[in-house]
């Protein structure tokens, strides 16, 4: 259990077979928080399909907010706007969050309103703790979360799996229900 936790503060993909996983998500709805090197707790937000980390503000998409998680039975995260700020409310609900299959070579994490596409994840989402996890079709636990970052500063694009990818700049996250210490946002861009 302890090996893990340390995987996970170093920000390296964590394999966890074996190992004894407490499967139980959040009872409330619960926001998901993006920590690693210089992003201390930013929230998972959409703007309907493609998932981003930070300030759901600065993409300037009226549809965009921060997502609000409640965890299925089948282990699936259904999203809907956080309408508590007094902002435009998007027209979406009740997504459901995708990562890639193992067998795919897509890095795109992301929302659907239907099934999942081919080669997309809507299920074995696990909480460790506190920390988002994936069962992936390979019956293992992972974390493989990354942040690619975007021409605006202060938003970053939410990635699975970065082996392949080149892009620059890619940050290794951890997914965590729980909010940033310093919970006014201010400290997600450190
Ligand atoms: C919704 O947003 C408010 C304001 O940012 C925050 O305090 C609250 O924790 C969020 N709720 C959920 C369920 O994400
Ligand atoms: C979201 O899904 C739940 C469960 O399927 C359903 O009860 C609820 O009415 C849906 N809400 C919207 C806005 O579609
Ligand atoms: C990660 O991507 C590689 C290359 O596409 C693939 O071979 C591998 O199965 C993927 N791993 C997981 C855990 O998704
Ligand atoms: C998000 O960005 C907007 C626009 O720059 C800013 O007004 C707001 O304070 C930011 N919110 C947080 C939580 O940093």
């Amino acid at each position: 259990m302890v090996a893990l936790q340390n995987l996970i503060l170093l920000g390296l993909p964590a394999t966890i077979a074996g190992a004894a996983i407490e499967a139980r998500a959040p009872g409330a709805p619960f926001a998901l928080y993006a920590y690693g090197t210089g992003i201390g707790g930013a929230p998972v937000f959409t703007s309907g399909s493609k998932a981003y980390i930070g300030n759901a503000t600065l993409l300037q998409d009226t549809e965009a907010a921060p997502v609000e998680f409640t965890a299925t039975s089948t282990e699936e995260l259904v999203g809907s706007p956080n309408t508590t700020s007094n902002e435009p409310t998007p027209t979406w609900s009740n997504l459901t969050l995708l990562v890639p299959e193992t067998t795919s070579d897509s890095h795109e994490v992301g929302f659907t309103n239907s099934t999942p596409g081919s080669g997309m994840s809507a299920n074995g989402f696990t909480f460790y703790g506190e920390v988002l996890l994936h069962k992936g079709n390979d019956g293992k636990l992972k974390s493989l979360w990354y942040a690619v970052p975007l021409d605006q500063d202060g938003i970053w694009s939410l990635e699975w799996n970065s082996t392949g990818d080149d892009t620059t700049g890619q940050i290794p996250l951890t997914l965590s229900a729980t909010a940033p210490a310093h919970g006014n946002g201010k400290s997600q861009t450190e």
